[in-house]
């Protein structure tokens, strides 16, 4: 399952990530940055209709310098406090800014997303290989993207599907960022469930993964 998953994200194709079920219990589609196109934008959009973020690898975030929101927002008091969230009460949320880039207009459409995401796969690439990063130069912030960081040490440390999607980007040896959205339900208004995430990759073909087989390859991968 694991290596079809891999297989999957490596040829740029949707993934459906579930975490946890003493987790959150969310599946969110999961596909590479770098590969993004418009129509992924739509299909998470209209089939996820969560919020779509980009993952980033905490080696990257911290040469491009991009903090967590909740350091940054604790310079003006507003920031989440530790234990405020009620999945995870040992850590703080992944969120870190939000960016558009520059050659966008307003920023929100399929192709501006796009556009951004497809950016900042490309600094991450950078960033990793200890190439020249312009991050600033290339994104305005606040905009339309949500970035995530990743923890330091990824999955020893937190199991969100940041740490998740960026320890299967990481294992699968692809550009370590990953464009995230939560899969809701239109009829109950909670997350889609566990079951109807599956008959949604069944139907569509896609393979579904669990973080404990992630968790599982990621322990196995450094004994190795
Ligand atoms: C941003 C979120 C999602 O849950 C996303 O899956 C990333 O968060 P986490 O790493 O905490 O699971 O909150 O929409
Ligand atoms: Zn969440
Ligand atoms: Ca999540």
């Amino acid at each position: 399952m694991i290596d079809k998953a891999l297989a999957a994200l490596r040829d740029g194709k949707f993934i459906l990530l579930y975490d946890f079920d003493d987790r959150e219990g969310e599946t969110d589609f999961a596909i590479r940055s770098d590969a993004v196109t418009p129509k992924d934008i739509v299909r998470m959009r209209k089939d996820g209709g969560g919020l779509i973020c980009t993952a980033v690898h905490p080696v990257a975030a911290q040469k491009l310098g991009l903090p967590f929101a909740s350091d940054a927002l604790r310079a003006i008091a507003v920031a989440e406090r530790e234990g405020d969230i009620p999945y995870d009460r040992k850590n703080h949320s992944s969120f870190s800014l939000w960016v558009n880039h520059r050659n966008t207009f307003t920023g929100i459409t399929d192709r501006d997303r796009t556009l951004t995401v497809n950016a900042i796969a490309e600094q991450v690439k950078r960033a990793m290989n200890g190439g020249n990063v312009n991050f600033h130069e290339t994104f305005r912030t606040p905009g339309h993207m949500a970035l995530l960081r990743a923890a330091d040490g990824l999955l020893d440390v937190r199991r969100g599907q940041t740490e998740l999607s960026i320890a299967m980007a990481q294992m699968a040896g692809i550009t370590p960022s990953i464009t995230i959205c939560e899969m809701l339900d239109d009829e109950s208004g909670y997350a889609l469930s566990k079951e109807d995430a599956k008959l949604y990759a069944r139907k569509h073909k896609l393979e579904f993964i669990e973080g404990s087989e992630v968790l599982e390859a990621w322990d196995k991968a450094k004994k190795d």
